[in-house]
C-alpha cells in the first residue's frame, strides 16, 4: 500500500494557500504517496473530515485566493482529548504525515501531535502577517503587500486632491512588515508599528508640521493594527493641529484576492519540498525561505528563532517621504 500524506490549512487563510496545497497533491502523487486533504484545519483533523486528493482535485486552483479545503483557529485542539480524537482518525487511515500550512501558533499544535504519536509533521509558512522567525518569507504576504499598496494608491489620489492628513489601518497582528513595507512602497510620511515606541509629539506632530512649512499638504499615516487606536490618534491630531484627518481600516480585503506570482512561485516551491522532506525521511521540520534558498528546519529549532524589522527601514522612511 502506497504511504499516505494528510494536508490541511490552519489559521488565518492567506492568498497562495490554494497553490500550496496544489504542490503537495501533485508532487505527493508523482512520488507515489496517496494524499488525503483534511477539511477546516485542526477541527476537520478532530471531526475525521478526511477526503482522498487526486491530480484533478486541485485544477484550477491556483489563482483563487482563500483555501479549497478551508481553514480554522481550533481551541479543542489545543486540549489533549482534541489531540488524541486527530491521532486516533490518522492512525485509522494509515497518515504517517501531516503537511500543516500555516503560521507559527500552527506549527505549536503539528509539534504537540508529533509529540503525542508517531505521526510526522511538516510545516508550510501561510499567513500575510510574514511574522514566523524562521522563515524571510510566508505565503500571501505579497499579495496582501500589494493589496495594501494599491489602496494606498488610491487613498492618496483623493487625500491630494483635498490636502488631506489620511490614516490607514492595516494589518498584521503583532508584526509591522506589512505596515513598513507598505509605508516605504506607497509614501507614506509616518508610519505606527508594534515593534517601535510610539510618541505622538515626536512621530506625528512634529512631522506633520515640518511638512507643511515644507509646502507639502499631504501627509499619509500607516497604522499597524494593535500598535495604536486610529480613531484616537485622529481625534488627537484634531485637537493639535485643526485638522480633521481621514480613518480608512482596510480590514479583511487584505487577506482575500488573486495571489501574486511571488506567492504562487514560492507555494509552490514549498509545497514540493515539503513532500520532499517526507520523501528525505526527515522527520517534524518547518519549510522556510532562508536567504534566498528554500530548506527545512527542526521543528524545535523553527519554534525559537526571531527575526526583527531592520532599523535601516525606519531610517528610509522617514528619508523617503521628505
Ligand atoms: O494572522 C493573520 C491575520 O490576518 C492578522 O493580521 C489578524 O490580526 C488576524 O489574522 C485576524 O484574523 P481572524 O479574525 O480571522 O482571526
Amino acid at each position: 500500500m502506497a504511504e499516505r500524506i494528510g494536508v490541511l490549512t490552519s489559521g488565518g487563510d492567506a492568498p497562495g494557500m490554494n497553490a500550496a496545497i496544489r504542490a503537495v497533491v501533485r508532487a505527493g502523487i508523482y512520488y507515489g504517496y496517496e494524499i488525503y486533504g483534511i477539511q477546516s484545519g485542526y477541527n476537520g483533523l478532530i471531526e475525521g473530515e478526511f477526503q482522498p486528493m487526486n491530480l484533478r482535485s486541485v485544477s484550477d486552483i491556483m489563482s483563487r485566493g482563500g483555501t479549497i479545503l478551508k481553514t480554522s483557529r481550533s481551541k479543542l485542539f489545543e486540549t489533549p482529548e482534541g489531540r488524541a480524537r486527530a491521532i486516533e482518525n490518522l492512525k485509522s487511515l494509515d497518515i504517517n504525515s501531516l503537511v500543516v500550512i500555516g503560521g507559527d501558533g500552527s506549527y505549536r499544535g503539528a509539534r504537540e501531535l508529533s509529540r503525542e504519536s508517531s505521526v510526522n509533521v511538516v510545516g508550510i509558512p501561510g499567513t500575510i502577517d510574514n511574522d514566523i522567525g524562521c522563515t524571510e518569507y510566508t505565503i500571501g504576504y505579497d499579495t496582501a503587500l500589494n493589496t495594501v499598496r494599491d489602496c494606498i494608491d488610491r487613498i492618496k489620489d483623493t487625500a491630494f486632491s483635498h490636502d488631506r492628513c489620511s490614516i490607514i489601518e492595516v494589518m498584521g497582528h503583532h508584526a509591522g512588515y506589512i505596515a513598513l513595507n507598505s509605508a516605504i512602497a506607497g509614501g507614506a510620511e509616518a508610519c505606527i508599528l508594534p515593534e517601535k515606541p510610539f510618541d505622538l509629539e515626536r512621530d506625528i506632530i512634529q512631522p506633520l508640521v515640518a511638512c507643511r512649512a515644507r509646502g507639502k499638504k499631504l501627509f499619509l499615516i500607516i497604522v499597524s493594527e494593535g500598535a495604536y487606536p486610529s480613531y484616537k490618534l485622529a481625534g488627537e491630531i484634531q485637537e493639535r493641529m485643526d485638522i480633521t484627518p481621514t480613518v480608512s481600516i482596510l480590514g479583511y480585503i487584505q487577506r482575500g484576492g488573486s495571489p501574486t506570482v511571488r506567492d504562487r512561485l514560492m507555494a509552490s516551491l514549498m509545497g514540493v519540498r515539503a513532500v520532499d522532506a517526507v520523501r528525505n525521511g526527515e522527520r517534524n521540520v518547518v519549510v522556510a525561505s532562508r536567504a534566498g534558498e528554500i530548506v527545512t528546519i527542526g521543528i524545535n529549532e523553527a519554534l525559537e528563532m526571531k527575526k526583527e524589522i531592520s532599523p535601516d527601514r525606519f531610517v528610509a522612511n522617514s528619508i523617503l517621504s521628505l
